[in-house]
């Protein structure tokens, strides 16, 4: 039917009309913040790049998290932030590490929150990159067996999902069996199977104090330009036992969001990255956009491409905004 029998107008007049022909909703359980737990004590020191956001130590993650948890946020992905780096990642898979020392005062102190453990190297090496490094190559069969302990050091400090973000080949298959074999066997695999060489992720690297000190990530982190490839990581790290898949960066690959929970109708995760949220904390801090409004928009836009589970800098904000009625 065309105008003017047909008004799409109609349904927009009043909210309450509009509310009722929503078609997707952001709620707070879809959300999981990410935080970042350094060494001390009583330590909460902000992040230049990332207003609103701060390095923890373990105390004040716990304070934190219970904030969390009692704005209704389900859960938070935890990353390290060693005293000590080296070209081992020692501190990757230390079963004292700061990641599993972590991970053991959230589950006593906040039980029912989701603690994701971010399984990678690169906070940890002296080099920063993702992997052994042998001159300027970054090796791909050598680090898989840390990363599998990494994720064993996870898990035996009670974490409730491991996040491997590597983006070695064969990393979910060797993380599964180390997994299993060590009495994790239900213990879910969030892999970053879709995650992009990005220029989004530079806050984050200040953050975790985590950039490479030499060359980039090109080697092993997907070309920005491809999505066919994407769905074959995707396909497979499903095939080596993935039980979530994690698109990454969240608004510049929408489309893979998309595509990925069209073609495999498994759970699909999104992460609006560090860059994403320094951009629009930048612009609200000027006065040229609304926090709120843009923020909810951009949530909102994740849902509606298909995602289930939103990593974003913005959970505790939105859990308040979405209480208070958007
Ligand atoms: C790797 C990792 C990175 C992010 C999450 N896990 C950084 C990278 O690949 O360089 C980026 C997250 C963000 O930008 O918010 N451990």
């Amino acid at each position: 039917m065309a105008y003017p029998i047909t008004r799409l107008r109609r349904l927009r007049r009043n909210s309450a009309l509009r509310a009722l022909v929503r078609e997707t909703e952001v709620t707070v359980g879809d959300l999981i913040q990410p935080l970042f737990v350094r060494e001390g004590t009583r330590q909460r020191r902000p992040i230049a790049s990332m207003p609103g956001q701060f390095q923890l130590s373990v105390d004040e993650l716990v304070k934190e998290a219970a904030a969390l948890a009692q704005a209704g946020v389900p859960g938070v992905i935890l990353f390290g932030i060693p005293d000590r780096k080296d070209a081992k990642a020692t501190g990757a898979y230390a079963a004292n590490g700061i990641v599993p020392r972590a991970v053991r005062a959230l589950k006593k102190e906040v039980p029912g929150l989701l603690v994701i453990t971010d399984v990678c190297l690169c906070e940890y090496m002296s080099h920063g990159h993702c992997g052994i490094v042998r001159g300027q190559e970054i090796l791909n069969d050598p680090t898989l067996a840390l990363l599998a302990k990494a994720a064993v050091a996870s898990a035996d400090a009670g974490a409730d999902i491991v996040a491997p973000s590597d983006m070695m080949d064969g990393r979910v298959s060797v993380i599964r069996a180390a997994l299993d074999k060590q009495g994790h066997a239900e213990l879910p695999i969030m892999s970053y199977a879709a995650k992009f060489s990005s220029a989004f992720y530079g806050p984050f690297r200040d953050a975790a104090e985590s950039a490479p000190q030499f060359g980039d990530r090109k080697t092993y982190q997907l070309d920005a330009a491809n999505a066919a490839e994407a769905l074959r990581e995707v396909a497979q790290d499903l095939a080596e036992g993935a039980d979530i898949i994690m698109v990454k960066p969240g608004l510049p690959y929408l489309d893979l969001v998309w595509r990925v929970k069209e073609r495999f109708q498994v759970p699909v995760a999104v992460y609006n990255v560090s860059g994403e949220y320094a951009m629009l904390k930048a612009a609200a801090q000027n006065g040229w956009l609304d926090e709120k409004a843009a923020a909810l928009e951009t949530l909102t836009a994740f849902k509606r491409a298909g995602a289930d589970i939103i990593f974003t800098y913005w959970a505790k904000a939105a859990a308040n905004w979405l209480r208070a009625g958007g």
